[in-house]
């Protein structure tokens, strides 16, 4: 034994020899040893729960594109909230289904919208959660668009002061942090002078600064009931295919007084959230949206992937990429692995 050792030592060449006194698989020997090596690492606290809430009572009704994701009466949220207190998670983010939809969006920036009775609910359940909210219009629009619509075109200017009246009418109920997601030009400064003349000065914004006119929006429009009735959302929304102008809209969002960043989607656009992560201080979030949920939810459902292995890689994936915070539709699943 010892010999045969011993001459497979002296038939390596001295360039292999001395290559292999590196041998990286030594910190990959045992699960201790992964962990002390290991970079990065996915937290509860780094997620945010999306929630769709609706009108009337006892509703719970699951999305078809969305499994095990369900829209919720105020009386089922907070059962939910409940749950997701339980479960470690600090943070969520509130869409509405309105009563009715109009040109101007007027549920919007009703004091009893849907939204801002959900963030009551959320605050009388969990007053220590962090409650966000979606400041944008289509869920609410008869148009289904972002914006104020004029003469077929989105009016970005008279849209400002939709967004700024919606994020207000969500600090007054309570909101934690608001974020705009319309894609509208100086957005995020019109939300800031609202808010500051408001007195609502402590009241964070999340601004979706790279939001990029996605296919993976998909089933969150069923969700919200929010496709646009004519056109589509590539006046406003970014071109996938554009990085340098990501990282301007960013630049500007930063410059108008966003708190934190957002990049939407995740997946297609790692490369994105790194260039922003090493770009700014601020903390940068990913939203990993609908449609990739939805594409992982399929195969799992089929038995091509293991739900649990592929969610966390994808969530390390987005983490490691740069993000702080990740918007994700496996907050509560991936919150209930990481305690097992
Ligand atoms: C509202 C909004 C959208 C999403 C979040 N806020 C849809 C859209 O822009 O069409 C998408 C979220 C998801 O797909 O999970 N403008």
């Amino acid at each position: 034994m010892l010999e045969q050792k011993f001459l497979l030592h002296e038939s390596l060449d001295t360039a292999q020899n001395s290559a292999l006194r590196v041998r990286p698989r030594r910190l990959r020997r045992t699960e201790n040893l992964r962990a002390l090596a290991r970079e990065t690492e996915l937290r509860v606290s780094d997620l945010v729960y999306p929630l769709f809430v609706v009108h009337g009572q006892n509703v719970r009704a699951e999305i078809s594109s969305m499994p095990d994701v369900f829209h919720l009466s105020l009386d089922e949220l907070e059962r939910e909230i409940a749950r997701v207190s339980e479960l470690g998670l600090r943070a969520v983010i509130l869409f509405g289904l309105p009563a009715f939809k109009d040109e101007w969006g007027s549920e919007d920036y009703a004091e009893n919208g849907i939204v801002q009775q959900a963030i009551r609910a959320c605050k009388r359940v969990n007053p220590e959660l962090v409650v966000m909210t979606d400041v944008c219009m289509c869920q609410y629009t008869s148009h289904g668009h972002c914006g104020i619509v004029r003469a077929g075109k989105i009016d970005n200017d008279a849209t400002l002061e939709y967004l700024a009246r919606t994020a207000v009418s969500h600090a007054a109920a309570g909101a934690d942090i608001v974020a705009p997601s319309a894609m509208m030009d100086a957005q995020v400064g019109a939300l800031r002078s609202a808010l500051d003349a408001n007195d609502f000065t402590d009241v964070a914004i999340l601004a979706y600064a790279a939001k990029f006119a996605s296919a993976f929006y998909g089933p969150f429009r069923e969700a919200a009931d929010s496709p646009p009735k004519f056109g589509d959302r590539r006046q406003y929304q970014m071109d996938p295919a554009n990085a340098r102008e990501a990282l301007r809209e960013v630049e500007l969002d930063v410059a108008q007084g966003a708190d934190m960043v957002m990049i939407k989607p995740a997946l297609p656009y790692l490369d994105v959230i790194r260039q922003t992560r090493d770009a700014v201080r601020l903390p940068v979030a990913a939203y990993n949206v609908s449609g990739e949920y939805a594409m992982l939810k399929a195969a799992a459902r089929n038995g091509w992937l293991d739900e649990r292995k592929a969610t966390l890689e994808l969530l390390t994936g987005i983490k490691r990429a740069g993000a702080d915070l990740i918007l994700t539709y496996h907050a509560q699943d991936t919150a209930r692995w990481l305690r097992e």
